[in-house]
């Protein structure tokens, strides 16, 4: 969830560097921010509790000298924001600088041993122990590596980590385990980031760590071990050459070219996001190796977090509907509950927008360790899920950095839907020009979604939901579907409670809750008429009813009370039913964010990235 990034330079002072990436990296966590730069002689740490902006401005971090730094974005997990728990953490003497993305897991053991031996530790974070242990393990070592490999050998849980040594002023230690760390291999410098996005504007040559994997750069160098049970061995120069790739996005497409937010013109891209998906794997014979795994296993399990979870439903949808093949939903923290019923004759599809969510991660380690075969939906080329599955397919939706994740989402489902054609064929549902036919009908779903997004822009109201603190988003069959994650959006970046449930179930309870003007949206899809007696039952109530729907799609009767906005035509088609009603929640959820003066690039609480359990 932090985000991590350090330059060491043979010329230029690597502030300026450190700032700028520190922007990019600003979605990954924001409550605090911190800076180690090395000069020639000492090793200096600026940090506080507050937005990147302000920190760069109140230090005037540019402007100060060193080759060597580090920087950090923190999104707590030990301790609260504040000044002492922002990063980087320092050891006794101050002459060691540590950053960390992940979680300890046995932060109170490492914390009791470490107070005993007579460190005094000043923060509550779990990554200040870090460069206690490193202080430690140096009385033990003949080498600052040694001793920094013997502290990341003991150390459990999930980690990325960048340290400095004051006295070795040309050189970044760094370590991987489930947590992301890249190298950008630069021109008279290196880096380490968590993200690509942070260095892509210095370099586009990258090396994608493996978890174990532990070494350092120096401006002209990079050196990568790995930790065995027979101790350090090194990544020999052949094999790290082959492993460094080259960025195709540009660092324009992770800028935000003139809106006012990420969000505004991620969700303004998707025609472009769901051309490029739909062109990029149309005909990706990887597709073809994915269907026939899916019509043949025994069981399909579709597994992954938030709005990657809500298109793995929309997904369910399709594979039954398309491919008649049932599959199991199953949100990636909740593995467990479906672990031991796994074998290998099953198949997980692990949906991930960054590739790097821990709990997803989690669950396809489980589940292979089951024996089942893993495919992995991602946007992002060498992240964790991509190496980790047998099968990986890419969204090439372009990178997201809005923390609220809305491009990728049509993108997910879009391939997704190519995916359940491809399924349907393998299964012996569709003959060749049936599946060609339905590949053809998808070619509308960029126009749809653009025409959805200006509509939208024009009917939807700055304060749409008024001083309401809650809201029901309903929809059935696929329109549920579609309805959760139109909940979420307004959740999460205008925090207003909004609660999605498949609208029949109003009856049986949650519809007690309605009173005069309570705000209650449905997602009208195509396959399910009976919504307009659960549209009837809300509006009988007094309950604001507002009805989006495509505009070819009529309701069996009018409902009087109900606002009805009509969203673009979907050809009769329900493949295309979620690039029409999608856009519109979308919109709501960031006009309803900004018009109550929030931030939806930077929702409170939240991460773009969870990579902590
Ligand atoms: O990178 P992932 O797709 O694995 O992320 C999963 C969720 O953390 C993510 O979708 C989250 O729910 C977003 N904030 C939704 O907008």
């Amino acid at each position: 969830m932090c985000g991590i990034i350090g330059v060491c330079s043979v010329d230029r002072n690597v502030a300026p560097m450190i700032s700028l990436g520190l922007r990019r990296l600003e979605y990954r966590g924001y409550d605090s921010v911190g800076v180690a730069i090395i000069d020639e002689r000492n090793v200096q740490v600026w940090k506080a509790k507050g937005d990147v902006d302000s920190f760069l401005s109140r230090f005037k971090i540019d402007s100060i000298a060193g080759k060597t730094g580090l920087g950090h974005t923190r999104w707590a997990t030990h301790g609260p924001p504040s000044d002492v728990n922002a990063h980087p953490h320092m050891d006794c003497r101050g002459k060691i600088a540590v950053v960390h993305n992940g979680v300890l897991r046995n932060f109170v053991t490492l914390r009791s041993i470490l107070e005993l031996r007579g460190h005094s530790i000043v923060s509550d974070t779990d990554t200040e122990l870090i460069a206690h242990l490193i202080e430690d393990e140096t009385q033990f070592s003949s080498s600052f590596f040694e001793a920094f490999a013997r502290a990341v050998s003991r150390l459990e849980g999930s980690y990325a980590i960048a340290v400095v040594n004051e006295e070795e002023p040309h050189r970044i230690y760094f370590a991987r385990m489930k947590s992301p760390l890249v190298i950008g291999v630069g021109g008279g410098f290196n880096a380490v980031a968590s993200d690509i996005p942070a260095i892509v504007e210095y370099t586009r040559r990258i090396i994608v760590l493996n978890d174990g994997e532990l070494g350092w750069i120096t401006p002209g160098e990079v050196r990568v071990f790995r930790l065995t049970d027979e101790g350090l061995v090194e990544v020999d120069r052949e094999e790290l050459l082959s492993r460094i790739f080259f960025i195709e996005w540009s660092v324009e497409a992770a800028s935000k070219h003139g809106y006012p937010y990420f969000m505004m013109k991620e969700i303004v891209e998707q025609p472009d996001s769901v051309r490029s998906t739909y062109e990029g794997n149309v005909s990706d014979p990887v597709l073809k190796a994915i269907a026939s795994l899916l019509a043949t296993s025994d069981n399909i399990i579709v597994t992954g977090a938030g709005t990657s979870y809500h298109a793995g439903l929309v997904f369910t949808y399709y594979l039954a509907n398309i491919a008649g093949r049932h599959s199991i939903p199953l949100i990636a923290s909740e593995y467990k509950i479906l672990e031991r019923a796994v074998s290998k004759r099953d198949v997980v599809v692990a949906i991930s927008q960054s590739g790097e969510t821990f709990d997803t991660l989690e669950a396809v380690r489980a589940f292979k360790g089951k024996g089942a075969r893993v495919v992995g939906v991602t946007n992002v080329v060498g992240s964790a899920l991509s190496r980790e599955a047998d099968i990986t397919v890419y969204m090439r939706a372009g990178p997201e950095i809005g923390v609220a994740a809305t491009k990728t989402f049509t993108s997910q489902i879009m391939l997704l839907t190519l995916i359940s054609i491809y399924t349907a064929r393998e299964a012996g549902l569709l003959g060749d020009s049936e599946v060609e036919a339905e590949i053809a009908s998808l070619a509308e779903a960029p126009d749809i979604v653009r025409e959805s997004i200006e509509r939208s822009i024009e009917v939807i109201n700055d304060r749409e939901l008024g001083e309401h603190r809650s809201a029901y988003i309903l929809g059935r069959g696929l329109g549920a579907h579609i309805a959760k994650e139109a909940a979420l959006k307004i959740k999460e970046i205008a925090y207003v409670h909004a609660e999605s449930y498949p609208a029949g179930e109003s009856k049986h309870g949650p519809i007690a809750l309605i009173d005069k003007e309570f705000p209650v949206y449905f997602a009208a899809t195509r396959d399910s008429p009976e919504i307009t007696g659960n549209i009837m039952e809300m509006a009988a109530r007094g309950a604001r009813v507002v009805v989006v729907k495509p505009e070819d799609y009529k309701l069996p009767v009018g409902v009087k009370e109900a606002k009805i906005v009509e969203m673009p035509p979907t050809k009769k088609d329900i493949k295309l039913d979620p690039y029409a009603l999608t856009p519109y929640f979308q919109i709501l959820a960031y006009k309803e964010a900004v018009a109550r003066g929030y931030n939806p690039d930077k929702p409170r609480n939240l991460a773009k990235t969870v990579t902590v359990e």
